[in-house]
């Protein structure tokens, strides 16, 4: 789908459908809603004061123009309460209203830059929420529905600004928000596609044509390089499997190679399919194991979305790659791992795989210098438990690191909440036969599990991200906005806007 931003007055667009908004407690349309008003004969005046639109956030009224307008038809989106107005907001709206106008028939979508006008919001911000909210919430993932799969798709979506002088900025926006909103259905597509087809060396191959692209450094490191530098653990969960594991490693090399700086580290979870293993998990919900390589995919997303938008920092992304099936071969509870770091850890459960994995990168990681650390895994049903559907955990071993995540994540519209990691926690997952082992109990099973890799990670300033709760939208679940069934694409916006304000700070720092 194209993005244009145009000069001009949304009344006199040619098109399938205008996308206009009200703020919630209006008494009378203003601005361009006036204007679409006044030539609708105040068609949405009348609907306002008979109650029939309030402008409640996300609210959507397609209203036909019958030849009033040169639009076939005018979509009108509240924006909420003027007060409670913000970043996500914008982009919420812009999805919600271009769904409701594709599903209602519309190929071409014009519409007013949300909040470009309103106080406190710069122009640059508002066309980059647009365009976000467009491709975010138009979003489909439709290659194996034979027949109504493609039939109906927005070719063209134009941003109509009547202020010439906002236009620039409107367009950086735009840009900007064009790149992070496909770098998230990027992520998505890795995480949506069959697991019998998303398999490690898939998930390599993807991550090589895309760096390839957009220009980032890749290596794919396969068994025997794995099995020559001691990857223990990834390794052992890799056993149960044909599919080969796969340790991929995407670096970007924004402030040079010879930069002074170490990189910052991203490491995401790659089980691209989670059965369990012999510790083998019940049937209900195991199809959405599928997803257990969301992790991975939002570090891949990032990636991709940063070496376009160029900042001028290092950032360098691993991904453990490996299926979870258990099979005459796989490893078995009870066994005893050695990992790349060298620490030994006692297996209780085969289904606690996320956590071995990432022993392995993290040690990695370290070997590489990397810092900060920041993993990114769908690693335990316990934290969905805690949190539900719409919030991920954030653990950690540094406030400062945390703190500026969760306010990174903010105008990225993702929820985080930061769960304890007081030391008593690292006591229930100590073996007796091992250094460590794999599973600290059922209670507080989220915490005991950010522990573990804890372990691993000792004193580098660290952050764990666990997705498990907001990675994927179950079926069962009611879409609205941009939360679409299926995969979330989760972390990629956050992540992204941590990295570009982390390399501002640092270059703020330097005096550049
Ligand atoms: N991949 C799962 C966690 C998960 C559960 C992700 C639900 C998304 C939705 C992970 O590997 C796992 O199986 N965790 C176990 C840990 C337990 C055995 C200690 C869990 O949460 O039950
Ligand atoms: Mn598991
Ligand atoms: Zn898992």
């Amino acid at each position: 789908m194209q993005i244009k931003v145009t000069a001009g007055d949304i009344t006199s667009i040619k098109t399938d459908g205008i996308i206009i908004n009200l703020f919630e407690g209006s008494k009378k349309p203003d601005g361009a809603t006036a204007a679409v008003d006044k030539l609708l004969n105040t068609v949405i005046s009348q609907m306002l004061s008979a109650g029939e639109f309030k402008g409640k956030l996300n609210e959507v009224a397609v209203i036909p123009t019958f030849g009033k307008l040169p639009a076939k038809k005018v979509a009108i989106v509240g924006l909420g309460k003027p007060e409670q107005f913000a970043l996500d907001r914008i982009r919420q709206a812009t999805a919600e209203a271009a769904r409701t106008l594709r599903n209602s028939g519309a190929k071409r979508i014009a519409s007013i830059v949300h909040g470009a006008g309103a106080g406190g919001i710069s122009p640059e911000h508002a066309g980059q929420m647009v365009a976000e909210g467009a491709i975010l919430g138009l979003y489909t993932f439709a290659k194996y529905q034979t027949k109504s799969g493609n039939s109906k798709q927005v070719d063209e979506f134009l941003l109509i600004e009547s202020d010439t002088q906002k236009i620039p900025a409107v367009q950086s926006g735009v840009k900007k928000g064009e790149i992070i909103a496909n770098a998230v259905n990027f992520t998505r597509d890795l995480v949506n596609e069959p697991a019998s087809v998303m398999t490690p060396t898939e998930l390599a191959n993807r991550a090589r044509k895309i760096a390839r692209q957009v220009g980032l450094e890749i290596k794919v490191l396969g068994r025997p390089e794995l099995e020559k530098l001691g990857f223990g653990a990834l390794l052992a969960v890799a056993k149960g499997s044909q599919q080969p594991p796969q340790f991929i490693i995407l670096r970007y090399w924004g402030a040079g190679k010879k930069s002074k700086l170490a990189p910052v580290g991203l490491i995401g979870k790659g089980i691209t399919f989670d059965s369990g293993g012999i510790s083998i998990k019940p049937w209900s919900g195991m199809d959405e194991m599928k997803a257990d390589m969301a992790g991975a995919a939002a570090v891949i997303g990032t990636m991709v979305a940063i070496a376009q938008l160029k900042p001028k920092l290092n950032v360098t992304a691993l991904v453990p790659a490996t299926e979870n099936l258990p099979s005459g071969s796989a490893f078995k509870p009870g066994d005893i791992l050695r990992t790349f770091s060298g620490n030994t850890i006692e297996i209780v459960t085969t289904d606690a795989e996320g956590r071995l994995i990432l022993a392995d990168a993290i040690g990695y990681a370290k070997r590489l210098g990397l810092t900060p650390l920041i993993d990114v895994a769908t690693l335990t049903g316990a934290c969905d438990i805690a949190l539900g559907p719409f919030t991920s955990g954030a653990f950690g071993n540094n406030q400062q690191l945390i703190d500026e995540l969760i306010q990174a994540s903010k105008p990225a519209g993702e929820y985080i909440w930061q769960m304890p990691m007081f030391e008593e926690y690292a006591e229930l997952d100590k073996s007796n036969i091992a250094d460590i082992k794999n599973i600290g109990g059922r209670s507080g099973g989220a915490i005991t599990a950010a522990k573990f890799i804890e372990f691993f990670v000792g004193d580098t300033p660290w952050v764990h991200f666990d997705i498990a709760p907001t990675n994927f939208v179950g079926t069962s679940e009611k879409e609205k906005h941009y939360r679409l069934r299926g995969a979330t694409g989760v972390m990629v916006r956050t992540l992204v806007n941590y990295l570009l304000s982390t390399s501002l700070e640092m270059n703020k720092r330097r005096g550049k």
